[in-house]
């Protein structure tokens, strides 16, 4: 029987995966891989590969935590599912990554409701090898515990939405995917950077705050970021002010237009024609 401490974490008891749970993460990982080169950000196919995040089968979270604490002073925790937010923040106030332990089943490759351990290792750790990426994590888990306190939790879960889970980042070579949620699905990833129906928006801490989400079918809003430090410093100062001056505004859809909204544009309207043209084929 699981023993589950008053924590919420359990033992991930690696050695009792069975060949076919190898087997779902290798098919998983392999299609991730192959749709991740060139859509995913640089530091997180680095994390991949100094983590040794790899096809052959779900990671032993004793061995990725011992790599991770080295590089930023994080560790996995296993947990037995979704956790109450005041577990989760202080996990990840304390550098400590809450994730699951189960996999998906063959029939549920591509769509699942919960988060399983392939979303959680492959979409969520490979980051927090990155110092900045990591200590604005640790920021995010003390700002929801002060969230908690002020009643304003919900506005900072859309900043978590639409950064950690949803995010995309502008580099040189063009917008790239940082948010896990978007990198452990095979069909998002694709859709997220080239399709022309989602809008992308420059980063807006307010706007974000304000602009409520959909967990059921691909995103029609993305946030973009210049850089992890931008995310960083967004969330150093104090939110209690930021809440009571958006808490008089009405909170917006993910298809609401604002006046104010900054596109992102990374390629000319020709451009993206031919792009989404040749993504098709
Ligand atoms: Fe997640």
């Amino acid at each position: 029987m699981t023993v589950v401490r008053p924590d919420f974490t359990i033992e991930q008891n690696w050695e009792d995966y069975s060949e076919e749970q190898h087997a779902i993460w290798r098919l998983l990982f392999e299609r991730q891989q192959r749709l991740l080169l060139g859509r995913a950000c640089r530091e997180y196919l680095e994390g991949l590969s100094r983590l040794g995040v790899a096809a052959d089968g779900i990671p032993d979270f004793r061995r990725l935590s011992d790599v991770l604490d080295r590089a930023t002073g994080w560790r996995i925790v296993a947990v037995p599912g979704l956790v109450p937010d005041d577990v989760f923040f202080a996990h990840l106030a304390r550098r400590q990554f809450p994730s699951t332990c189960f996999i998906r089943r063959r029939d549920q490759l591509d769509y699942l409701e919960e988060p399983d351990v392939f979303h959680d290792i492959c979409g969520h750790v490979p980051l927090l090898i990155n110092p900045i990426f990591a200590d604005y994590l640790q920021a995010y888990g003390e700002g929801g515990l002060k969230a908690l306190g002020l009643g304003h939790l919900q506005r900072l879960a859309r900043l978590y939405w639409y950064t950690v889970e949803f995010g995309l980042i502008a580099t040189r070579d063009g917008l790239r995917i940082y948010g896990s949620g978007i990198l452990s699905s095979a069909g998002e990833s694709v859709y997220c950077l080239e399709d022309p129906r989602p809008r992308r928006l420059r980063f807006d801490l307010r706007r974000i705050m304000r602009t409520g989400y959909r967990i059921d079918d691909f995103q029609q809003l993305y946030f973009v970021i210049d850089d992890f430090q931008q995310l960083f410093d967004a969330t150093r100062p104090d939110f209690a002010p930021i809440y009571r001056e958006i808490a008089v505004l009405p909170d917006l859809d993910p298809t609401d237009h604002l006046d104010q909204d900054r596109e992102f544009v990374p390629w000319s309207k020709k451009n993206w024609a031919t792009h989404v043209s040749a993504a098709q084929v």
